[in-house]
């Protein structure tokens, strides 16, 4: 039957071309065809454990202390404030996609039923680039975990597999093995990998909760003095390193004072990462009306809590400025003289980090499917494993080129590069969710975002000030990705979409 036979009127209102829009109800068909559908086994709780999963990693395991040292000082618990506000605005939007399309992909598909062929396109390129860059970051910190680990054991690996530092170029087999790793686990099927992230998502918020508790007891006032340090002007590097918006009005660079804070919460930004991929399972949801919305909102407020409590208790122990930028959680307890709960925590964090890697690759594998389903990708990475239920192909697909790509790169350029992204595809969801209100207000929705359009134009507005917070150098990197992307499009995607 064609898809024009089954459309409502609003649903035909459809444009033509580059902005064809495929409607919300084809959108859930084709999640109906057997051979290229996911098996539907999760729930609201499978998705928060999911959601913390993925949230809690590098973030506040290893930027921290680097954000803290270089751009904030105390304040940087505000910065994870600041950042969990701009996630809570969108969030409040992803919610209510969600819950309307409840279909693999994510931003991806929710920009296809609104705004166009070619705007999903863009954004389902830049979810890769965030996922699968943002898979390989935290896989060379997990990495940078276990080498430390291992040498307290005192075995040694030898430099040329330790990867890429301060200039000496390497390759990093940890980093490799885990992806390819966590390939093989997400193939073998959903349930398992739920059951496996849901011991270790235990074992990580068990390790921050004893950095809180614990740590609350190690607290020095005089740390928190003073709580946001005066604006240095900042040499580092030529305009290209500063954030842009720095550039647009004319400041000097300069690191702390309230631009410090700002340019903090765009990099720490990275902790939060990852909530929006539970909208990317919701078609392996059971109910996912009602447990999407739950499972974002919910693994968003925990983390945020958290964040901003260990961030408080941290540059309280220790003073910022000599907080480590490699391990600082485990380091501010070393640094109290309490090496058992630096090991402890480094032990937590290095088990934490693969569920942070394994549900990135989830993620990413199944907006590929979801391009590949619509015919924007080759339609082979789109056929489930017979046994497994699983998108196979385009798992191993990415897997193999994310377990390369952490081979060979280093943390510090890439996790601004996944912020751009992200927040890219916040200002795309936020707009869609307006746009659908507007052209589709008929369809069911089981969760509405309050206070439209307010609350998504309140969205855009921050993830743009976020984004103009990054450095000009990100900017230039993140527009050649995008330009790459639309050569492929008008390449490929456009003469094979299935979307008449
Ligand atoms: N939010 C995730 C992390 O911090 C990506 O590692």
């Amino acid at each position: 039957m064609s898809t024009s036979e089954q459309q409502p009127l609003g649903e035909r209102r459809g444009k033509r071309g580059v902005f064809r829009t495929k409607s919300v109800e084809q959108s859930i068909r084709d999640t109906e065809e057997p051979e290229h559908a996911l098996k539907k086994s999760l729930t609201a709780l499978d998705l928060t454990v999911f959601g913390v999963g993925v949230v809690i990693g590098t973030g506040i395991f290893v930027l921290t202390g680097k954000v803290a040292k270089e751009n904030a000082g105390p304040a940087v618990s505000l910065a994870f404030v600041l950042a969990g506000v701009v996630c809570g605005l969108a969030a409040l939007c992803y919610a209510e996609f969600a819950s309307t399309v409840p279909v693999a992909g994510s931003a991806y598909t929710f920009s296809y039923a609104s705004l166009g062929e070619l705007p999903a396109w863009i954004i389902g390129w830049d979810l890769i680039l965030e996922l699968a860059l943002g898979c390989a970051v935290v896989a060379v910190g997990w990495s940078g975990y276990i080498r430390s680990l291992l040498d307290n054991a005192g075995w040694h690996l030898p430099v040329s597999l330790q990867g890429t530092h301060e200039g000496h170029f390497g390759f990093d087999i940890l980093a490799c093995a885990l992806v390819l790793a966590l390939t093989v686990i997400l193939v073998l099927g959903m349930k398992l990998s739920s059951r496996v992230t849901a011991v270790v998502v235990a074992v990580k918020v068990t390790v921050v909760l004893i950095v809180i508790i614990v740590g609350a007891f190690f607290i020095n006032g005089a740390n928190y003095e003073p709580f946001i340090p005066k604006s240095q002007g900042t040499t580092a590097g030529s305009d290209i390193k500063a954030p842009l918006v720095q550039l647009m009005f004319g400041f000097s660079p300069s690191n702390f004072g309230v631009m410090g804070i700002f340019s903090a919460a765009a990099v720490v930004f990275f902790a939060f990462i990852g909530f929006d991929i539970v909208a990317t399972a919701a078609e392996e949801t059971r109910n996912p009306q009602r447990d999407v919305p739950r499972g974002i909102l919910g693994s968003l407020a925990i983390c945020t809590l958290l964040y901003v409590a260990v961030s408080v208790v941290v540059t309280g122990m220790q003073k910022y400025s000599e907080l480590s930028t490699d391990a600082p959680l485990a380091d501010a307890f070393k640094a109290t003289g309490h090496p058992f709960w630096a090991g402890l925590i480094s032990f937590g964090a290095a088990v934490g980090l693969t569920t942070v890697c394994m549900i990135l690759l989830l993620g990413q594998s199944r907006v590929f499917f979801a391009m590949s389903r619509d015919g924007l990708l080759p339609r082979i990475f789109s056929r489930v494993h017979p046994k497994y239920g699983t998108p196979y192909r385009s798992t191993i697909l990415l897997g193999v080129v994310v377990a390369v790509l952490a081979g060979f790169t280093s943390i510090d350029v890439l996790a601004e590069l996944v912020n751009i992204g992200t927040l890219f595809a916040f200002v795309v969801v936020a707009l869609g969710v307006v746009i659908l209100r507007r052209t589709r207000p008929d369809l069911p929705r089981a969760f509405r975002t309050p206070l439209v359009p307010a609350v998504p134009v309140l969205s855009v507005v921050a993830s743009v000030w976020l984004m103009l917070n990054l450095t000009a150098e990100t900017w230039l990197r993140f527009a050649a990705w995008m330009v790459l992307g639309c050569v492929l499009y008008f390449v490929y995607g456009k003469r094979h979409s299935r979307v008449p």
